[in-house]
């Protein structure tokens, strides 16, 4: 069985803010950004549906100023924080890709 991979801490990111990783993944190294609401963490790839850019300008802020959604800096389109579908810009319509994890012990493993 091998070692699960660890992307942080649940504590790490601020309830109802956001944060980005570049990890070794199964599928070789990719970037991903996480969103924590309460005791969810929402995990995607910082990959934006539209031309493929990471969505953050600044590092580790993915959000809109209200923190309601995931938001791509390039061109200003949202994202539901639960799902990853784009609800208004030019990808309106597509989603960003969904990781599956899981938290143990606090923990937001990617589950292989
Ligand atoms: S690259 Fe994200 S909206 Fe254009």
């Amino acid at each position: 069985m091998s070692t699960p991979t660890v992307l942080c801490a649940l504590d790490d990111i601020p309830d109802g803010d956001s944060i980005g990783f570049i990890c070794e993944s199964p599928d070789g190294r990719r970037a991903f950004l996480v969103v924590r609401s309460g005791d969810q963490a929402f995990v995607y790839v910082n990959s934006c549906p539209h031309i493929g850019s990471p969505l953050d300008f600044e590092p580790g802020q993915f959000l809109n100023l209200e923190k309601t959604h995931i938001m791509c800096s390039t061109h200003g389109a949202l994202f539901e924080i639960a799902d990853g579908h784009c609800i208004s810009g030019p990808c309106a319509g597509k989603g960003l890709e969904k990781v599956s994890t899981r938290i143990v012990d606090g923990k937001i493993l990617l589950n292989h």
